[in-house]
């Protein structure tokens, strides 16, 4: 599976990319090496702007992990403004705690222990920004009630849509036939809900954009 750029633009548009909090680059480097996925640099700084330009008072993210992009979001929001986190593994949630304890964000992360399968349904506040990223077997049903729990005028934004360059192949090796499968279908019905104004960016690994109407 390779990028969705050709090597030589990926390249320069990397060059463009500064971090300069050495927590953040910490944490890239850990995913790196213990093979955890977390957002790619250009769709977080997506992820950051957007945060920057709605100014949510209420973030929720299906999809923790590390805890990497909820401190992207956490550290861009407005003082009342908090993210909610759900993450079931519990190897994943002890390094979330750590790093979220490192950032110094405690006040904005709210870490929910538990598969968002169940969880989802326990929430009774809307949200202004939601973002999924979670196991692609469960994306459309955390996508449906996601979109119950999303204010009108409220953005959600999917990561992995291009799904390493395979969702546009025809050359789809036979392991990845079922997931190719799920995002294919998740895109056609991403992209034709008629309360949501979408677009799919070719941004990192593919970043879908809705904002509720
Ligand atoms: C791609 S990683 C999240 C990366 C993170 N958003 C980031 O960019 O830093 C997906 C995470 O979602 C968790 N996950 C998958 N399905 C889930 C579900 N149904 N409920 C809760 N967590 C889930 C996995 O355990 C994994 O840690």
């Amino acid at each position: 599976m390779g990028s969705i750029l050709i090597p030589s633009q990926k390249k320069y548009l990397e060059s463009f990319l500064h971090e300069d909090d050495p927590l953040i680059i910490e944490m890239e480097k850990y995913a790196n090496e213990h093979n955890i996925p977390i957002l790619l640099r250009d769709s977080a700084e997506l992820l950051e702007q957007l945060i920057c330009l709605v100014k949510p008072k209420r973030v929720l993210e299906i999809g923790t992990a590390i805890a990497y992009s909820s401190i992207r979001i956490a550290r861009n929001l407005k003082k009342k403004g908090i993210v909610h986190t759900i993450e079931k593994s519990k190897d994943n949630i002890v390094l979330a705690k750590e790093n979220i304890a490192k950032s110094g964000l405690e006040g904005k992360i709210n870490l929910i222990e538990g598969n968002a399968l169940e969880e989802l349904p326990r929430l009774d506040k809307k949200f202004d920004f939601i973002f999924l990223d979670a196991d692609k077997t469960d994306y459309k049903r955390l996508f449906d009630y996601s979109l119950i729990l999303l204010k009108k005028g409220g953005i959600i934004f999917v990561d992995n849509l291009l799904w390493h360059g395979l969702a546009a192949s025809s050359r789809i090796p036979k392991v990845k036939k079922n997931s190719v499968k799920i995002i294919r279908e998740f895109n056609a019905a991403f992209t034709s809900q008629p309360n949501l104004k979408t677009t799919i960016l070719p941004v990192g690994d593919g970043i879908g954009i809705g904002i509720k109407i």
